[in-house]
């Protein structure tokens, strides 16, 4: 059993079946990436696993529990945080408020729960904060402007939002897209040095080859809604079903 199970996920956008009974398992502490072509449901996948989406049919089970019919904040409190597609960050508040903000709306949540119990004063957090972007090398951006970062600091600093919430399962959604390959590169450091330190599932969409095969340990491969293969790293490349999916028909 993984920490995420996905069975018989299907999901229409009116006419086009953008998901067809998906199956995917994940294992714990594992790197696990889902490659594909544009349009082959991979970011559809991870909105149905976070709550922005309800898949027609199926079931999602994270951690022995149903994600399906939960909001996205239950989600995230259950364990699971995402790096979007486009970084989604505040981009008039400065890199450590940004960093701040999922720590008060993590103790807020935990506030509500346990009424008499506060979880974190402000200066904890701002210290939960300051420490997290060492983690991520961004202590001296501290100050700056979000909205002012670099395409690859905005993403650095996404993951730094994610990961304060110490997460049993981060999803990135192409965390690599239109960076430098010296960028590119560090972000791969960035989620090595995540990984040694942390007990923390990635699951990465990806089309960078070098990020996929630098990171991970299983990927999954989708072609218009449907997994066709799940391999090893070695076993995938040259797969017929590889060249099947990118090609939109059988090279066998
Ligand atoms: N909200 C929506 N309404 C209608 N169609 C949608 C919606 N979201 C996605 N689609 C369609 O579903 C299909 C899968 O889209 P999705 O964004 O999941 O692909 P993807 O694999 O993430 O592609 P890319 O690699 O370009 O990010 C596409 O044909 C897309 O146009
Ligand atoms: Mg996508």
């Amino acid at each position: 059993m993984g920490i995420l199970e996905v069975k018989g996920v299907n999901k229409r956008f009116g006419g086009l079946q953008a998901l067809g009974d998906v199956n995917l398992s994940v294992k714990q502490n594992t790197v696990h990436a889902i490659i594909g072509p544009n349009g082959a449901g991979k970011s559809t996948l991870l909105n149905c696993l976070v709550g922005k989406l309800m898949p027609d049919s199926g079931s999602v089970m994270f951690d022995g529990q149903s994600v399906l019919g939960r909001k996205p904040h239950e989600i995230n409190q259950m364990g699971i945080s995402r790096v979007f597609q486009t970084p989604e960050i505040f981009a008039d508040l400065s890199v450590l408020e940004n960093v701040m903000i999922p720590c008060f709306a993590r103790r807020d949540g935990a506030f509500r729960l346990h009424a008499y119990e506060t979880v974190g004063s402000e200066r904890d957090i701002r210290g939960q904060a300051e420490h997290m972007l060492e983690d991520v090398n961004m202590a001296d951006k501290r100050h700056m402007h979000a909205g002012s970062l670099s395409r690859g600091d905005k993403r650095r600093l996404e993951m730094a939002m994610c990961l304060v919430q110490e997460p049993k399962l981060l999803l990135l959604d192409e965390p690599t897209a239109g960076m430098a390959r010296a960028d590119t590169n560090n972000t791969i450091d960035l989620l090595k040095e995540i990984k040694a330190k942390r007990d923390i599932t990635m699951c990465i969409i990806e089309h960078d080859m070098h990020v996929v095969f630098s990171l991970a340990e299983r990927i999954t491969v989708l072609a218009q809604g449907t997994p066709l293969v799940e391999e090893t790293p070695e076993n995938i490349k040259g797969h017929p079903k590889v060249r099947e999916a990118y090609l939109g028909e059988a090279q066998v």
